[in-house]
């Protein structure tokens, strides 16, 4: 889906919504996001920490599983990610290969606390991805 029709006010306000949900008890660091479906759903999820702290979970793939979970997701076409942070921070390793899984060529919108913000896709951030093209 072209950058210009996804709704990005509305992931914006749906992505830092979500980071007042967020579980961080050893960080400190809320983060939200929320993503677009192909057929137009938006869902959305924050961290989710642990005292085992290997544990926790990103809000990116939250939102990913939790949109699987809830809806049977197929096509995830946009993301946005907030960060309570004075400039955008990119995702971790784990959160670029898990939505691959379900949209490879995603736009992806990193925010934060400042003006500033990053307009990528997800091939940019992760390019030679594996998925499942390399099981076929
Ligand atoms: N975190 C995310 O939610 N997404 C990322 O892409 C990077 C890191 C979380 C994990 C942990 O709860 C906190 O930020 C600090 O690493």
């Amino acid at each position: 889906m072209p950058h210009s029709t996804i709704d990005w006010p509305e992931l914006e306000k749906a992505a830092r919504q979500a980071a007042a949900h967020a579980y961080v008890p050893y960080s400190r660091f809320a983060v939200g996001a929320a993503l677009l479906t192909a057929d137009g759903r938006l869902f959305t999820g924050c961290n989710v920490e642990n005292a085992s702290y290997g544990l926790t979970n990103c809000a990116e793939r939250t939102a990913v599983y939790s949109a699987r979970a809830q809806a049977n997701m197929q096509e995830v076409v946009a993301v946005c990610v907030y960060t309570p942070t004075p400039t955008p921070t990119p995702p971790c390793g784990a959160c670029r290969q898990v939505p691959n899984e379900f949209g490879p060529t995603m736009q992806v919108k990193l925010i934060c606390d400042g003006t500033q913000t990053v307009d990528t896709t997800l091939d940019q951030l992760l390019p030679g991805a594996f998925g499942p093209k390399n099981l076929s």
